[in-house]
């Protein structure tokens, strides 16, 4: 049995826990027992979300801002929480050419997709390899597997998460700790709209986009098996997996084609 296994009642952080898929994993987290801390910017609803599922804490942060993580991490700090299960959820991204889009919004998904996650993971980390028990289970995306034009500095963010996350498996998996990257599809969240996405092909197809609870479930799922890369759905494990099978020119052309937005009628 993996020392992950005889943990009892982990401390799980989950980043982005305000909407969407971070919010069904911190429920389905405290379902398997967990003792859960949610973290958003918005301090209403994380602490609605935590009186609903009995959460050990609720602490808001800006992770894009400067000094956000450092602040989050001296407030665990502060209250002598020792987090088992880290999850990098929070994330975002913007529709757009990259000629076009504001410069902050651009860096801005790199702060947080990229640097908060890798910064909070650096800190949190030694302490649960210590330990030898816990994981870190990384929200990356099928964005992952190619190159998107029209949101390209988000798949280029994705593409990072997917590949620190492998890295990171082999490297503490001797230690019994355990590190997925959950690589979803089109998911039922605030995320299309944030990012402009709403009307584009990769959203426009209800059938295709997902139920947030399922993916969660699939992520803590894969993280407790220690899965290096999930990706759930079969349409969308077939969509990452024909990214090998065709020239990647190809693949970036179908992946801008989905990311576009339509014409304005
Ligand atoms: N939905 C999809 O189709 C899809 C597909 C593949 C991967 N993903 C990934 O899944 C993750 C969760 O996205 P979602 O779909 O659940 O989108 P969402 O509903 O928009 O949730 C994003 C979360 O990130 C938080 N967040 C945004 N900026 C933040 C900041 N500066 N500091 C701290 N927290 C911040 C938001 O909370 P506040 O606004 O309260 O801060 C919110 O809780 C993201 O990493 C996304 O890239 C989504």
């Amino acid at each position: 049995m993996s020392s992950f296994a005889t943990l009892t009642n982990p401390v799980t952080l989950v980043t982005g826990a305000s909407s969407g898929i971070g919010a069904e994993i911190a429920r389905e987290a405290a379902r398997r027992g967990h003792r859960v801390i949610l973290t958003a910017r918005r301090t209403d609803r994380i602490e609605a979300l935590a009186a609903e599922i009995g959460a050990l804490a609720a602490i808001p942060a800006d992770l894009a801002a400067p000094g956000g993580v450092a602040g989050l991490v001296a407030e665990l700090a502060r209250r002598a929480i020792e987090v088992d299960i880290l999850v990098n959820n929070a994330g975002f991204g913007q529709q757009g050419s990259v000629a076009t889009i504001p410069s902050g919004l651009q860096t801005g998904q790199i702060d947080l997709n990229v640097r908060a996650l890798t910064e909070l993971t650096v800190a949190l980390l030694p302490g649960i390899v210590a330990r030898g028990a816990g994981g870190v289970l990384n929200l990356a995306s099928i964005a992952a597997f190619q190159a998107g034009p029209n949101v390209a500095v988000y798949f280029a963010t994705k593409a990072y998460v997917l590949s620190f996350s492998e890295a990171l498996h082999e490297e503490v998996k001797a230690a019994g700790v355990h590190v997925t990257a959950l690589c979803p599809g089109p998911t039922r969240s605030e995320f299309a709209d944030v990012a402009h996405l709403d009307t584009t092909a990769a959203f426009r197809s209800a059938s295709l986009v997902a139920d947030p609870a399922a993916v969660a479930r699939a992520g803590l799922d894969g993280l407790e098996h220690n899965r290096a890369v999930v990706v759930p759905g079969l349409a969308n494990r077939f969509a990452a997996f024909g990214t090998r099978l065709v020239p990647r020119a190809l693949s970036r052309r179908i992946a801008g084609n989905m990311q576009k937005q339509p014409p304005r009628s």
